[in-house]
């Protein structure tokens, strides 16, 4: 029947669209393995165990932790440096206003807000250089909000 075949074409775009995904990021050598978030407000942050000190913690034999904040109109850590066969979970709040922590080139792209935490974890496999960038309006230099990302 029509319905049937409208079906299976659905299916073939839904593939194809994974395919798609998968293909981009494996080409990158980076994978995005899940993403989920908590919360934390901005008055907290100096007294956070993770985020007093923005920075990549080693908790594992190739699994890093990366705590990041965006400020106006800054990351810190700035570059934000991890080693090459990794597994890096980051997680990424704001301090004041709505950012981003997009990875240019990369399917990292999130969304940082101010009292909640992005948490995303991702594979890199070889040394590279990213630029990190905002790509939420958060003031009068947001297009001057970038950062670098070392994969070394
Ligand atoms: Cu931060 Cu735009």
């Amino acid at each position: 029947t029509y319905e049937k075949v409208w079906l299976i074409a659905a299916l073939v775009l839904i593939v194809g669209f994974i395919a798609t995904i998968t293909y981009g990021s494996v080409a990158l050598g980076i994978t995005m393995v899940g993403d989920q978030e908590e919360t934390i407000e901005p008055s907290e942050l100096n007294d956070d165990e993770r985020f007093g000190e923005p920075r990549v913690e080693q908790v594992g034999e190739n699994e890093y932790e990366a705590y990041v904040i965006a400020q106006t109109f800054t990351f810190y850590p700035d570059p934000i440096e991890v080693p090459a066969d990794s597994e890096v979970t980051f997680y990424v709040t704001s301090r004041d206003v709505i950012h981003s922590f997009s990875v240019a080139g990369t399917n990292i792209n999130t969304m940082v807000i101010p009292g909640e935490v992005s948490k995303m974890t991702v594979e890199f496999d070889e040394p590279d250089e990213y630029g990190v960038v905002c790509n939420e309006y958060c003031g009068d230099f947001h297009h001057t909000m970038e950062g670098l990302l070392h994969v070394v």
